[in-house]
């Protein structure tokens, strides 16, 4: 049965009076132990964990992060001038974007610290800053990732420098005198740990041709489960490979090289919650389905829209029955895929799940929505606006980290 992980059903009907639903709810202890077992992380010659911005980008997580140790992967320009709002230090932040930005020299005289992440920006780099250091990402040859989508590896994926290009792009760096310092891969998010493990072995192989590199980023991607019948990555499993992977590195060229990690739904996923309403429940006739609508759905969660991704959904009945339900779960969208019980990994196809029997106006937790729900969602479609973020501090009452969008912010860039 999908449980709820740290809301209480009077916590939930608490947070709704306050700050009304949809919410998106944060958990500061549950982010805190993440953030502690990632600084565990096996290394051999020291460890960076940083925290991929891209998950949930509030600064309020953000500082949070930065006082626990993180540091921090950006995906664009935009997200470090959004970490440097948030008072983060630019030394912190390191930048592998699909997208070159446009101001770039400023980001980097600033000190963030980047990765070409194509042969292209290599060039755009080396023309800006001659002379200087340097990370590549690196596309491995392989990916893995809790679907197609999320694959971010081998021939099917565009992100990194292809592996069999590491002598052009030794050559560009050369051409421009840069110091490559350091080798980043990211196979992909939800990846398989035994893949993940042969990415790393492959990574080594680069930072092989690399004789400078000091330092190897692996990414992120550790699978994290949210569903009752999925399971979270060791850490420790994973990593104690690695380690002894560096340590022959070691023992066969001298070099020690420092390693870097940076996940983004390892240390938000089970620590975010959405908190609903049901607002409707329709039916489709005896070969049909019974239909839950929520007063949320593909503007504030996309992933199940998205990936075919299973959240758990605890329904919090004000009226005990005792009674189950068989629901397929919507949004709030007019728009079939806005869709919250896809079947696993097929986002075209509904499924139902068997909920507590629910009734219009109670609330409804929509669980594992930490990463990748309130930064990745069709936001303003239907033109629902942005629904809140709170965080359920260690010590203090629930705290508005971001207030619910008007409709007069919907509007104001209109001309
Ligand atoms: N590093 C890089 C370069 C990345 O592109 C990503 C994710 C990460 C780290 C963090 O990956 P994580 O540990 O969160 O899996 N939106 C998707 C996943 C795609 C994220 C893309 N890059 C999701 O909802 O699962």
């Amino acid at each position: 049965m999908e449980t709820l992980n740290f809301i209480t059903p009077t916590l939930a009907e608490d947070i709704a009076t306050r700050f009304g639903t949809p919410a998106y709810v944060y958990d500061e202890r549950s982010l805190r132990l993440a953030a502690e077992a990632l600084l565990d992380f096996p290394n051999a010659y020291g460890l960076t964990a940083r925290y991929a911005i891209k998950a949930s980008p509030n600064a309020a997580i953000l500082k949070l992060f930065d006082r626990l140790g993180l540091q921090f992967d950006a995906s664009s320009g935009f997200e470090c001038e959004r970490a440097f709002r948030a008072g983060i230090n630019p030394e912190k932040i390191s930048l592998s974007s699909q997208e070159f930005p446009e101001n770039f020299a400023s980001l980097h005289k600033k000190g963030i610290h980047f990765n070409a992440c194509s042969l292209l920006q290599i060039e755009r780099f080396g023309q800006l800053f001659p002379g200087r250091e340097l990370g590549l990402r690196f596309n491995p040859g392989l990916g893995s990732g809790s679907a197609n989508r999320t694959n971010t590896g081998g021939p099917t994926a565009s992100f990194g420098i292809w592996h069999e290009q590491s002598a052009e792009a030794r050559g560009l760096a050369q051409k421009f005198d840069l110091t490559i310092n350091l080798i980043h891969t990211h196979i992909g998010s939800g990846s398989d740990p035994a893949v993940w493990q042969r990415a790393a072995d492959l990574s080594l192989d680069i930072v092989r041709q690399f004789p400078q590199a000091r330092a190897l980023n692996l990414g992120g991607g550790f699978k994290v489960g949210r569903m009752p019948d999925e399971s979270t990555t060791d850490l420790s499993a994973i990593g104690q490979p690695v380690c002894e992977a560096f340590i022959r590195l070691f023992e066969e060229t001298g070099r020690k090289i420092h390693l870097e990690v940076e996940p983004g739904t390892y240390l938000l996923a089970n620590a975010g919650a959405l908190l609903a309403s049901v607002q409707d429940i329709v039916e489709t006739g005896q070969k049909g389905y019974k239909f839950l609508k929520l007063d949320t759905g593909m503007n504030d969660i996309l992933r199940p829209s998205l990936y075919g991704a299973q959240h758990p959904i605890i329904i919090l009945p004000r009226r005990k029955t005792g009674q189950t339900g068989s629901y397929v779960v919507v949004g709030h969208c007019c728009e079939t895929g806005d869709l919250l019980t896809p079947q696993p990994g097929q986002p075209e196809l509904l499924a139902s799940r068997e909920l507590d029997e629910a009734a219009v106006g109670d609330l409804c937790v929509v669980e594992g929505t930490g990463a990748y729900c309130s930064s990745m969602s069709a936001s303003n479609y239907n033109s629902f606006p942005q629904s809140p973020e709170v965080i359920l501090q260690e010590n203090g009452p629930p705290l508005l980290i971001r207030k619910r969008q008007t409709l007069d912010q919907m509007l104001d860039n209109e001309v």
